[in-house]
C-alpha cells in the first residue's frame, strides 16, 4: 500500500471564543461571513459548549467557535500576536487578488479595526518586502477574544522541483505590484539545517551602522 498521498489541505479551524455572542458578530459583521448552523452552550447533551459554524463560501464550514457556559467566566486573551504562549497563533483567510486584499483594509480601517501589524509584504526578495519570510501580503488583527486573524493576498507558489519560490510566480506579481519583473529575483531555497534567516541579524546590524 505505501504511505497515503498527500492530505489536500487545511480546510477549518476551530477556535475557543470567550463571548459566543461577540465572537459570532465579529466573523459575520466584520469579516462578512454566513452562519450554517449554531447551537449554544447547554443545547447538545453531549458536550457542555456550544458551537457556530461558519462559511466564507458554499463549504459548510471554514470556522467553527467554540462558547462555552458562561458560568467558566473566560476572559479574551490578552497574549497578543508577539506574546508567547502555545496555541494557535493566527488563522488566515485569503483575498482573491491584490485589488480585493486592499478593498478588505479599508473596509477594516472603516469599521475601526485595529490592525496589529501591517498591511505588509513578508518577503526578503519583493521591493515592497519587510525582509521577513512567507512571500504574500498581509495585514493582521484580533478577534473579540483576542485570537489572531490575518487577511492575505499573494501567496507564493512554490515550484517543486526546486523547492524554491516559483520564478514565474515571482516575476509576474512584482509586475502585477507595478514592478519591472527583473527588479529582484525569489528568494533562494530552504536548505536543510540552515535558518532561513541566515545572516538576516548581521545584514541588519550593518544597515544600523551605514545608516
Ligand atoms: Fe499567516
Amino acid at each position: 500500500m505505501g504511505p497515503p498521498p498527500p492530505l489536500k489541505r487545511v480546510q477549518h479551524v476551530g477556535i475557543r471564543v470567550h463571548d459566543l455572542d461577540a465572537a459570532v458578530a465579529f466573523y459575520t459583521g466584520v469579516l462578512g461571513m454566513t452562519v450554517s448552523d449554531r447551537y449554544d452552550p447547554g443545547d447538545n447533551p453531549h458536550n457542555p459548549w456550544g458551537i457556530c459554524f461558519l462559511r466564507c463560501g458554499s463549504g459548510h464550514h471554514e470556522i467553527s467557535l467554540i462558547g462555552f457556559p458562561k458560568e467558566a467566566n473566560l476572559q479574551p486573551s490578552r497574549v497578543g500576536l508577539r506574546g508567547a504562549a502555545v496555541g494557535l497563533h493566527h488563522v488566515a483567510f485569503e483575498a482573491a487578488s491584490r485589488e480585493e486584499f486592499d478593498r478588505w483594509a479599508a473596509h477594516l480601517r472603516a469599521l475601526g479595526v485595529e490592525f496589529v501589524m501591517g498591511p505588509v509584504v513578508h518577503s526578503p526578495a519583493h521591493p515592497e518586502g519587510d525582509g521577513t519570510l512567507g512571500e504574500n501580503r498581509a495585514v493582521y488583527f484580533l478577534d473579540p477574544s483576542g485570537n489572531g486573524i490575518e487577511i492575505f493576498c499573494d501567496l507564493a507558489e512554490m515550484d517543486p522541483g526546486t523547492n524554491r519560490v516559483s520564478e514565474a510566480w515571482f516575476r509576474d506579481r512584482l509586475r502585477r505590484d507595478g514592478h519591472s519583473p527583473a527588479a529582484a529575483d525569489p528568494p533562494p531555497a530552504w536548505r536543510p539545517g540552515v535558518s532561513s534567516m541566515a545572516g538576516a541579524r548581521e545584514r541588519s546590524a550593518a544597515k544600523k551602522t551605514a545608516s
